[in-house]
């Protein structure tokens, strides 16, 4: 008798594209589902207050628990255990981030030619769409085009689809009503992603790991994006994914690693000659590390909180590096 198996994580919305299941074939959705709206507040960026118990167990955590906390995560991640299938992502997740890629990031590319942004492990498409809408928003005229990419071809389904139910959309700690306003058209199912921002991103199946492939797909772009995927990745492939982006990076351009191992991070990036941009620093890395668990150690993606006294500080947080020119 036909086995058929259904494996499934899924489905966060009935208009969602279903993935097609076939005989004999144990089907696994990598669609994330655990997505919850939150309340936000209009135009405030900053970020939900956390409540007052949340701070207070987060202090001590962050001061007393953590050299337990470091030593418990540093022997997670030497258990070497790591998922592909991961796909957790968010709109407007880092709005400091974001700030950095239309200031600094842009200055450094300068704004003469038509951009090109490389974006890897995209995941359901909130990621580029966040990125095209904030662009088009922050930088009136500014010519580009996200070229991004997911390693499973049902997360780029997804993303082509631009449709997104509201627990989707609105489980960002930082969602605000212009953002909605600019990026999407509301109907009675949720959120569909603006014609004008679709346009400015298309999709295709890549993986970080197959260099060759990416080199001949992408070239060479100035502004190459791939983050919270390389800490899914076992270390030794991890250092090989991030050669792989910086060949994607045109000498000049700058490549953004959010959510990567740090002290592997440190070490490649000085290797690979990259310099951090070091504006924001602080703020930047906090937002991104907005959705760890109190207890980020139990977690192999989780991430330590900013410490001052770390040496080599800058390389260490920084979710940003340039490749210089020369
Ligand atoms: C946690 S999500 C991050 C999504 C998005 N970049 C963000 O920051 O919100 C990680 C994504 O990486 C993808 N991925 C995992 N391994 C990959 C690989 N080897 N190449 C490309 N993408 C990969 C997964 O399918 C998933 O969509």
């Amino acid at each position: 008798m036909a086995c058929i198996s259904w494996q499934t994580r899924t489905l966060a919305s009935d208009n969602l594209p279903l993935i097609e299941f076939s005989e004999n074939r144990v089907m696994k959705s990598v669609d994330y589902t655990e997505y919850a709206a939150k309340p936000f507040g209009g135009e405030n960026v900053s970020g939900r207050s956390p409540t007052f118990r949340r701070a207070a167990a987060k202090a001590v955590i962050d001061t007393f628990l953590l050299p337990y906390a470091l030593l418990r995560h540093r022997q997670l991640r030497r258990q070497g255990q790591r998922v592909d299938d991961h796909t957790y992502t968010c709109f407007l997740r880092a709005p400091a981030q974001l700030s950095l890629i239309s200031g600094p990031v842009l200055d450094y590319l300068g704004r003469g030619e038509r951009l090109e942004i490389t974006l890897l492990a995209c995941s359901n498409g909130a990621e580029p769409y966040t990125i095209a809408s904030w662009l088009a928003q922050a930088v009136p005229g500014l010519d580009f085009h996200i070229r991004a990419s997911d390693l499973h071809p049902e997360m780029v389904a997804r993303a082509q689809a631009a449709r997104y139910s509201r627990d989707e959309v609105l489980h960002s700690e930082y969602m605000t009503q212009s953002f909605l306003d600019a990026t999407f058209e509301e109907d009675a199912d949720g959120y569909v992603v603006r014609p004008e921002i679709r346009a400015r991103v298309s999709f295709s199946q890549a993986s970080l790991l197959d260099g060759d492939g990416l080199r001949a797909e992408f070239g060479q772009a100035p502004l190459v994006v791939a983050q919270n995927v390389l800490f899914h990745l076992p270390p030794d492939l991890a250092a090989d994914a991030l050669r792989n982006l910086y060949s994607l990076t045109k000498p000049g351009g700058a490549l953004l690693i959010e959510g990567m191992d740090l002290d592997l991070r440190a070490e490649v990036t000085e290797q690979l000659g990259l310099v951090p941009f070091t504006e924001d620093l602080r703020r930047v890395y906090e937002e991104t590390r907005v959705h760890t668990p109190l207890r980020w150690w139990r977690y192999y993606w989780g991430t330590e909180p900013f410490m001052h006294l770390r040496p080599n500080r800058s390389r260490r947080y920084a979710t940003a590096f340039k490749r210089p020119a020369g």
